[in-house]
């Protein structure tokens, strides 16, 4: 799908399908008018029928609209014009979609980012237009022999606004047109990793998609292989590999966009993004019951959004410095796997207590942890498909979001609202540390059933004690199960956004200043 930004009036548009707003009850957008007008009260004649409330969710399709230059005009019901959102706005481009989608148009006209949405100016529209288009044209079909007849017949997307100014709303939008297409090709990439099948899509696959990504965009990649690790004194990650004949690698891209041609010691500190890549999670000898086992391939989604998220960045050029890192195994029971009671010492010194080798992703995430240090990060994020009891917390709907940090956190909070990607935040105090205790060890891998994504943000919280730090717990977002299974590519718009708004450090795109 290939998408422009263009300021003209909608009845002189030549176009598959023009796209219009109708708010409920029957209450015409500017663009809707302009069309009733040239059609001498056409549309007007269709609501009066009772064809079309203008309810959010709804859409019809007219062909042969008098007097008009297009094919089809498509109505979207907006919903009440007072309860408008940003949530009712892509629910209503969402719909535009799915309809354009069954019908056989090759390219659309729509003029939706005109439309007052509350606290948004028009980049944020433009931005969430191209998410939400690029989304619903998303298919995964390259595990299929035959490739099935359902791709969209759309190629050209218009976004157009009657009376925008030449200067610096075209410019803005434009701009915001191109976030949002880097911030859907990251999620594509993120989507696509996370649904490929376990037996493809194994650490060593993930290490030479990274390395692809960094030869096409001139970055650095580091490959650690296990003797690697083993010098570093990885002993938490590399209990995890133990179990799995296919060996372990943690991944490093380096971006230093900020700064370009200068010394290092000029270079400003980096922001780190930490994913968790478990490639599937058996939960080793504390193994899972069969029933959705599957769904475990997804366990390498935070993986997935940090390389979704340095290809976004690196699309847009933006003047920072990323790393991202990247541990990444598998999880399998086996004559050499971890075992229940097994002690290990990791990177940090640290020693752990194993006591169940299904909490496996704070053991591979405490030694990249501490691995991020020869980084002197500004912030490090990691991101996590890190515990059940976040999705039991959240549900579907927020990432759990745990920092000691407070700017950190409200930042982050901040940008997942603007990027429609939620979080929601977790408390991090010192009295859940308790829970962490070993009579063994320093510490337990697992801190008992209650608040068990607070427990596991209480471990990762020991080994981050030399830069700012959050946690993403994306363990009820990264993907949908049942009938619409697949990834959602989450958490890449939350992360990109923040980023975007260290790039400005001022006010971010598509938000008027509150
Ligand atoms: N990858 C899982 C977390 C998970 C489970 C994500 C189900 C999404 C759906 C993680 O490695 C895990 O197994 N966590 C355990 C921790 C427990 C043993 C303390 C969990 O949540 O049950
Ligand atoms: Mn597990
Ligand atoms: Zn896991």
């Amino acid at each position: 799908m290939k998408f422009s930004i263009k300021s003209g009036n909608p009845e002189k548009q030549r176009s598959a399908c023009i796209v219009v707003g109708v708010f409920e009850p029957r209450k015409l957008t500017k663009a809707a008018e302009a069309i009733d007008r040239i059609a001498d009260g056409y549309i007007k004649g269709i609501l009066r029928s009772g064809d079309m409330e203008g309810k959010a969710g709804s859409a019809l399709v007219l062909h042969g609209v008098p007097n008009t230059l297009c094919e089809r005009v498509l109505l979207v019901g907006l919903g009440k014009e007072q309860e408008f959102s940003d949530k009712t706005y892509r629910d209503a481009v969402r719909t535009t979609f799915k309809t354009l989608h069954e019908t056989g148009a090759t390219d659309a006209t729509l003029f939706l980012t005109e439309v007052d949405v509350k606290n948004r100016d028009t980049a944020w529209k433009v931005s969430q237009t191209a998410i939400v288009a690029m989304e619903s044209a998303y298919r995964f079909d390259r595990l299929k022999s035959k490739v099935e007849d359902n791709k969209p017949h759309l190629r050209k997307v218009t976004l157009a606004t009657m009376n925008m100014s030449p200067g610096a709303e075209l410019t803005a939008s434009e701009e915001a047109l191109q976030q949002g297409l880097a911030i859907a090709d990251g999620m594509n990439l993120a989507k696509d990793l996370g649904n490929l099948a376990p037996n493809i899509c194994t650490p060593t696959y993930l290490a030479e998609q990274a390395s692809d990504i960094a030869r096409t965009h001139k970055l650095k990649a580091t490959i650690l292989e296990q003797k690697d690790m083993e010098k570093l004194g990885m002993g938490a990650l590399l209990a995890v590999a133990r179990g799995s004949r296919q060996p372990a690698k943690l991944i490093v891209l380096e971006y230093w966009g900020q700064a370009k041609g200068e010394k290092k010691e000029k270079k400003g500190k980096p922001v780190v993004l930490v994913g968790k890549g478990v490639t599937f999670d058996t939960g080793g000898i504390s193994l899972k019951p069969a029933a959705e086992m599957d769904e475990m391939k997804y366990d390498m989604c935070g993986a997935a959004s940090v390389l979704g998220t340095i290809t976004a960045v690196v699309k847009m050029g933006l003047p920072i410095n990323l790393i991202g890192i990247i541990p990444t195994t598998e999880n399998m029971p086996g004559g050499n796997a971890t075992k229940p009671g097994d002690v290990v010492t990791s990177m940090s010194g640290q020693t752990i207590e194993i006591l169940n080798t299904d909490a496996e992703g704070r053991l591979i995430l405490c030694d990249a942890l501490a691995y991020a240090e020869r980084y002197e990060p500004e912030t490090v994020i990691d991101i996590a498909t890190l515990t059940g009891a976040c999705v039991i917390a959240l549900g579907h709907v927020a990432s759990g979001l745990l920092s000691p940090d407070e700017e950190l956190a409200e930042e982050l909070l901040d940008a997942s609202t603007r990027a429609a990607d939620r979080a929601w935040r977790l408390p991090l105090w010192d009295e859940y540390q308790e829970q962490l205790k070993s009579n063994f060890a320093d510490m337990g891998n697992i801190g008992g059933r209650a608040a068990g994504t607070i427990t596991a943000a209480c471990f990762l919280s020991r080994f981050t004690k030399k830069y700012r730090w959050a946690h993403l717990d994306v363990a009820g977002t990264a993907w949908k199960s049942g009938k619409e299974k697949g990834a959602t590519g989450r958490p890449v718009p939350l992360l990109t956004q923040f980023l975007i708004g260290r790039a400005r450090k001022k006010t971010p795109p598509g938000n008027k200043p509150a």
